[in-house]
């Protein structure tokens, strides 16, 4: 691939601009930081430089430039990232083909797509006409089945199978991937709900009955090579645009909630399927916000559901709003009954997860009870104190001393006391001071190598006099660094990342390097400084190796020269 190519788009692309359409970055002094989406984290550990137009995780380590990012985040190869940012720098690649690294799985996600178009089309046919008319009951309009790949599976039941074999597929894949049974198919007479991967790619499927009461309601697909439910987030993949413009995720119990709110105009909208997250749903909601609104069923269920799933998700760090619907609507059978405005303010008007738990503190209190009014406030004061706005502390706490008759002052003593005895974590982020005390010897090279990549001086430097590295790995990287500057006119942090990025160990010597977060300006002094250090060490290896030696051998007239060698080495210093 041409140097050159990759250099124009990865200018053309602002890394702060590409990292913010994917995560939420505020602006802190020179960077912009945001929450890493590589590892399980709730701090914004993650920097992003517009100078450098790179990132780099304080936390997990993980840095590169635009592509990494892109890279890792969609989990696509170097090329794919560098189409998709070439797409959006608007650089043609010509005679670029996205080299299709054949996926292990790519047969399956053959089939599942095949699969997915034959149920499409039974629900089009005549056999189709009994399911055609429960969607209507429920008000499922062709726009939305289309929208939602809905389809139908036939009372035949080894239809799929059949045509599948009869395509050129195993028997065998198709058992493993959850569709048959044997010789016979899982889905026999369901309604289908595609399910998909968060690409988009369809890797399961949910079968509905319809017909009559028969079994359970609902059918899922086995965990298999390509779908783990709980990994699994419906919706999110069409859900992350809208995610990006309403700046927030609503999260439901069921699909069907999903397609309902789609009427509604409420797009950016997941489901879980089922009510326990996991912490691997978690991690996909990270990636689409930190605020999140929880819309689950109005049932007892559903707010136990909440009260659950709020505690993990406000561990983890989430902003988080609650939307109360009235026992026992779900948001589907709601915005049927109430209508899509209805629908609509309820979402703008959700608690905050805080009051959602206050309110629920009183239930099953017998308030009239001197002690339990007092446990109450005591709670009430408890979840207060969790709040790091000082006004909806001070809203809280008023309308808790009229509720009770008690005075403001006694309230907010005891929630002073709660607030001193919970440090309450700073929403700033705590950047590591910098180089904690990190040794001099293992400074001074990196740091030599940075400015030979930045500094045009330094380079110039070592091209005429050369710069002494105290060992192999550092004396390789500098004279990569010559190489691709020379050949590529390669001196930003950003390029070399990628220029390095099939040699594993000059790679995580750079981000090393980029860890210690050097100042891009610098004197000749620090410079001389750093190179004095260097030899400086390397004296002290050499002694080091020249005394293991000395011990080591028996021959008097060899120990006597090498003392002297160890002398001569210790004079010079
Ligand atoms: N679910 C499931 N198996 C069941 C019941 C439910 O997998 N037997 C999952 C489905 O993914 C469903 C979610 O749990 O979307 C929520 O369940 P529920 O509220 O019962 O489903 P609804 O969305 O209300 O479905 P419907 O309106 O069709 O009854
Ligand atoms: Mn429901």
């Amino acid at each position: 691939m041409n140097q050159d190519v990759i250099q124009e788009i990865r200018n053309k692309v602002d890394i702060v601009d590409v990292v913010s359409s994917y995560i939420p970055l505020t602006k802190q002094g020179k960077n912009f930081f945001g929450v890493c989406p590589f590892h399980d984290d709730t701090n914004p550990s993650m920097s992003v430089s517009r100078e450098k137009q790179i990132f780099r995780c304080f936390s997990c380590g993980a840095s590169g430039n635009v592509f990494h990012f892109v890279e890792r985040y969609e989990q696509i190869s170097f090329r794919e990232a560098l189409k998709l940012l070439a797409d959006r720098a608007g650089v043609p690649l010509t005679g670029f083909s996205v080299s299709q690294k054949p996926n292990k799985y790519e047969k399956f996600y053959e089939i599942y797509d095949l699969t997915n178009k034959f149920y499409q089309n039974n629900l089009l046919s005549s056999y189709g006409k009994e399911a055609r008319n429960y969607l209507k009951n429920r008000n499922i309009e062709e726009d939305l089945i289309k929208e939602f790949g809905i389809g139908l599976s036939t009372g035949i039941s080894n239809q799929l199978t059949n045509l599948l074999e009869k395509r050129g597929y195993l028997i065998s894949d198709l058992n493993a991937i959850g569709l048959s049974a044997g010789e016979k198919d899982i889905y026999q007479d369901r309604i289908m709900f595609p399910l998909w991967d968060p690409s988009g790619k369809c890797v399961a499927f949910s079968g509905r009955r319809y017909k009559n009461e028969e079994g359970s309601k609902y059918i899922n697909t086995k965990e298999t090579k390509i779908f783990v439910k709980g990994n699994t987030l419906y919706n999110y993949h069409r859900a992350r645009e809208f995610v990006r413009l309403k700046k927030q995720v609503i999260v439901m119990e069921g699909f069907m909630d999903v397609i309902r709110s789609y009427t509604a105009d409420v797009k950016n909208v997941v489901a879980l399927m089922g009510t326990a997250m996991t912490s691997e749903q978690i991690q996909l909601l990270k990636r689409l916000s930190m605020d999140v609104v929880l819309c689950f069923d109005g049932d007892d269920a559903g707010i136990h559901a909440t009260q659950v799933n709020g505690e993990a998700l406000e561990k983890q760090g989430f902003r988080l709003k609650v939307v109360e619907l009235p026992s026992p609507e779900d948001p589907d059978s709601y915005i049927l009954k109430y209508g899509k405005e209805s629908f609509q303010t309820l979402v703008e008007q959700a608690i905050t997860f805080q009051d959602f738990k206050i309110k629920r503190l009183k239930l099953g209190r017998n308030l009239n009870s001197d002690e339990e009014k007092a446990a109450y406030v005591h709670d009430v004061l408890q979840e207060t104190s969790k709040i790091s706005d000082e006004i909806r502390r001070e809203i809280i706490l008023k309308n808790l001393a009229i509720e009770f008759n008690l005075s403001y002052n006694t309230l907010e003593k005891g929630l002073q006391e709660l607030l001193t005895k919970v440090p309450k974590e700073s929403p700033h982020v705590k950047i590591p001071s910098k180089r904690q005390a990190q040794d001099k010897y293992y400074v001074a090279p990196r740091a030599v190598l940075y400015y030979l990549m930045v500094n045009n001086d330094v380079l110039a430097y070592y091209n005429r006099q050369g710069i002494f590295f105290p060992n192999e790995v550092f004396r390789t990287f500098a004279s990569e660094v010559t190489y691709a500057h020379q050949k590529y006119g390669i001196s930003s942090v950003a390029d070399f990342y990628t220029y390095l990025s099939d040699k594993k160990e000059l790679l995580s010597l750079l981000e090393e390097i980029i860890a210690l977060d050097l100042e891009d300006s610098v004197t000749k002094e620090v410079i001389f400084d750093y190179i004095r250090v260097m030899e400086e060490d390397y004296k002290n290896q050499e002694i080091r190796r020249l005394k293991e030696l000395i011990k080591n051998t028996s021959d008097l007239n060899e120990k006597m020269r090498l003392s002297e060698k160890v002398r001569s080495l210790k004079i010079g210093s």
